[in-house]
């Protein structure tokens, strides 16, 4: 094998490294933008060890909210092991910003077939911009081992109709108050 040969297989490799290189980056590029899959970048702290005593994610103040400004905000904890609320109520085809938090340990944020898909890291707060597209259920499991309850540790979103969406005098919505 001559020193012609050994330039060419090593070109040949260089060539196949660079090709899987662009094939990685179009396949984020392009479920980015045409799915809008992309990694969470809001950095927002808070005391995980307060998280009941006061302020935003108190329990009285957690699930679904419609803002004066028609907005609608989910507050969420996700904690060893359940979420809660344990059903998020959220309207069709309407902006939806969900924040979660983590009083103990790291959990896992995501709602099947939607791009909603975050990590939950005590201390911080994590912000998803959505829009259910469809109304109807879906599965809301934690993906992030948590500890020996992790499997049990799910909720259900309920997606509501226009004709199912009705926030009481307070802008609150929940799947018992669907109706
Ligand atoms: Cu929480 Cu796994």
């Amino acid at each position: 094998m001559g020193e012609q040969d050994i330039l060419k297989t090593e070109l040949r490799w260089a060539a196949i490294a660079v090709a899987a290189v662009a094939l990685i980056v179009a396949v984020i590029v392009i479920s980015s933008v045409t799915r809008m899959l992309q990694p969470p970048s809001h950095i927002e702290t808070i005391d995980p060890a307060g998280l009941h005593v006061s302020g935003e994610f108190i329990e009285s103040n957690l699930g679904t909210t419609q803002n004066p400004d028609g907005s609608i905000t989910v507050r969420v904890i996700a904690t060893q092991f359940a979420f809660v609320p344990h059903c998020l109520a959220v309207p069709v085809q309407q902006a939806v910003t969900l924040r979660v938090t983590s009083p103990d340990v790291i959990h896992g944020f995501l709602v099947a077939g939607t791009n909603v898909n975050t990590m939950v890291v005590p201390g911080y707060i994590s912000q998803i911009h959505t829009v259910f597209r469809n109304a109807g259920n879906y599965l809301m499991p934690c993906h992030e081992f948590c500890g020996l309850g992790h499997s049990e540790m799910w909720s259900i979103v309920h997606v509501l109709s226009r004709s199912e969406w009705h926030p009481d005098v307070n802008g609150r919505v929940s799947c018992e108050t669907r109706r």
